[in-house]
């Protein structure tokens, strides 16, 4: 009996770290491939307009540095529809009042409604989009200057639907370092196969008429980001995160866990929003692989660990010992403390969805 736990216990011990290593090594071997797909140059003349929509919730700290940040872009500016879709109430309207008096020349339009979370604003900022292509992006972020071309680009290439950006951390340290490098591969390689699982909404590109054909961004779950990504590649068209377009996000440095936790919460939600929907044969393994390892594999460590120290063996206590210190090496550490939030993600998401969330600052 306690043999057979011992047993059980290392077999979904191994299978935890099996299956995420295998599908990392073949994932990783696409990053050094060639991309099938290609982004198209244009002239500056034939560039799409764009609409970008920026969703504020109290940003008066971000808001400004965030408009600098757009007229940096390598990118005409009269092809560029600025919307903001504020609900804040502190001073954000009154700065881009202030920014706006200093930059007449920029088609800049405010609409203000009450809180009801991310997504509905959004949907509102779509009533009023007239660019080609539509770029959502968070106030406390910002692009290099390069990014939003590049996404353009892309864009322009009929395969692709949508495209998002990988993510430079700042201010996160060397564990959100580690985990972010592997994880922007990952965005990589999955893109070069068919299609990202994740999506980002420091920048999140799509083609106009697309985004209107599936009714805007969902508003039942917090991430309007990765599950628009998805239902993208679920009707055929790519969703892809390239190298080529990045952007920097502001780690909170008080309030981390909490943060990390809500967003594990949106990003299941996405997952169980896409599970059913129908999907192209070669972006299925890349997705129920990314499902099973976000909704079930983290399970299989926390069982397998409790089977283990339960069938009480010599064996089995220095196993967990042994996975214990490992804790030193921060590869290792990061993942586990991922597999941690994602479990209590998964059980929070029982009572609560965090549409609307609590602003932490940065
Ligand atoms: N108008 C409006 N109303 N804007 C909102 C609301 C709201 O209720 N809630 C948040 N926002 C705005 C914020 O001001 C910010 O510009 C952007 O939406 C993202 O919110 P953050 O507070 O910065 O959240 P985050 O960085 O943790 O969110 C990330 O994960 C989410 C999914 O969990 C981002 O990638 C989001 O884009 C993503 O939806
Ligand atoms: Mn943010």
């Amino acid at each position: 009996m306690l043999t057979q736990l011992f047993y059980i216990g290392l077999l979904l011990v191994l299978i935890h770290v099996a299956v995420p290593l295998l599908y990392y090594i073949i994932i990783l071997a696409y990053v050094r491939r060639p991309w099938p797909i290609n982004p198209i140059n244009v002239s500056n003349e034939e560039l799409p307009t764009v609409s970008i929509i920026i969703p504020t919730y109290n940003e008066e700290n971000m808001i400004v540095g965030k408009l600098d940040n757009i007229l940096e872009q390598n990118y005409p500016l009269s092809k560029i529809q600025l919307i903001i879709s504020d609900s804040s109430n502190d001073n954000t309207q009154a700065k881009i009042e202030e920014w706006l008096s200093r930059h007449r020349g920029v088609d800049l339009n405010y609409i203000k409604s009450p809180r009801m979370g991310k997504g509905h604003a959004l949907n509102k900022a779509l009533e009023l989009a007239s660019g080609n292509i539509i770029v959502t992006t968070d106030a406390d972020s910002l692009w290099a200057k390069d990014s939003l071309i590049n996404a353009v680009k892309w864009l322009i290439n009929e395969q692709v639907g949508l495209v998002s950006c990988i993510k430079a951390p700042r201010g996160g340290g060397l564990t959100e370092d580690a985990y972010r490098r592997l994880y922007n591969n990952l965005r990589i390689g999955e893109s070069k196969v068919h299609s990202s699982v994740v999506f980002h909404g420091e920048l999140l590109a799509v083609k106009g008429n697309l985004l209107k054909s599936i009714g805007g961004f969902p508003t039942d779950i917090g991430a309007d980001d990765s599950y628009t990504g998805v239902k993208v590649a679920s009707m055929g068209l790519r969703a892809i995160i390239p190298g080529d377009v990045t952007c920097i996000e502001y780690v909170p440095s008080n309030g981390y866990g909490r943060w990390r936790v809500r967003r594990a919460q949106h990003l299941l939600q996405s997952f169980m929003k896409s599970i059913k929907l129908p999907k192209p044969s070669n972006y299925k393994p890349i997705y129920y692989t990314e499902a099973y390892i976000h909704l079930v594999n983290p399970w299989l460590l926390t069982i397998g660990a409790i089977l283990l120290l339960a069938s009480g063996g010599l064996l089995a206590y220095a196993l967990v010992a042994l996975g214990i210190m490992l804790l030193v090496w921060p590869p290792f550490r990061a993942w586990v403390i991922q597999q941690f939030i994602l479990m209590y993600a998964m059980v929070r998401n029982l009572w609560t969805k965090e549409l609307m969330w609590e602003k932490i600052s940065k």
